[in-house]
């Protein structure tokens, strides 16, 4: 049983998917990845996830990160089942899907949950850092479909507040104002944040989105 945490290394491993033999590690490079599982092959909620990822390529891409499906059917069902997806979802998947026949990815990673289901994964999102760190972990159970706008939000978030001393508020999108860290002082504040700040309490300290790095 995996025992993954928030900001631990994310277990790198070989594995067999649909665009043949793929190391996470070198698959993600320096940029930044999302690893996502599914219950199974053909079935109606998977089918419109991996769809909606599909369609989300280009926003995968602004945000230079690598998609990467795993499910413990083998190849061959995965590329039988593409052709549906692709059908089905007016789309065209073209990012890898893992055939975890073996469960050692799963494993790895704890997407199986015995109390829900002993053999199949549920729906595990884990979101990997540059550094190869895991900067986020959600787990969805199989009749939830997960709403990929918002790990787009996530990636946003985690992606500023990587390289920006900022927190990212409730319901917060990429543009709204930030907080600024509880570590920085209100001198450091005026140069780190030229746009100006405003104190509606001493802990809570509002900044216009920063510009990017
Ligand atoms: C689905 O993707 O629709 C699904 C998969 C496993 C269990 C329940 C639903």
């Amino acid at each position: 049983m995996s025992d993954l945490k928030l900001g631990d290394k994310a277990p790198n491993f070989d594995a067999e998917t649909t665009k043949g033999t793929i190391n996470l590690y070198d698959y993600l490079g320096d940029g930044w990845g999302i690893l996502f599982s599914h219950p199974s092959d053909y079935t109606p909620v998977c089918t419109t996830e991996l769809g909606t990822v599909a369609k989300y390529k280009d926003e995968f891409k602004k945000r230079n990160t690598k998609v990467l499906a795993l499910s413990v059917d083998g190849v061959a069902s995965h590329k039988g089942w593409i052709d549906d997806i692709n059908e089905t979802q007016n789309t065209k998947v073209d990012y890898p899907i893992i055939a975890d026949e073996d469960k050692k990815v799963s494993e790895l990673y704890g997407m199986i949950h015995p109390n829900a289901d002993n053999t199949l994964t549920v729906r595990s999102v884990y979101i990997i850092g540059p550094d190869k760190t895991i900067k986020l972990m959600i787990t969805y159970p199989a009749s939830t479909g997960r709403n990929f706008d918002e790990l787009l939000r996530v990636i946003d978030s985690l992606q500023l507040t990587a390289y920006q001393k900022v927190a990212t508020p409730a319901n917060w999108k990429k543009g709204d104002d930030v907080v600024i860290s509880p570590s920085v002082s209100n001198e450091d504040a005026k140069k780190l944040f030229p746009k100006g700040f405003r104190e509606v309490k001493p802990y809570l300290r509002m900044t216009p989105h920063p510009d990017s790095k």
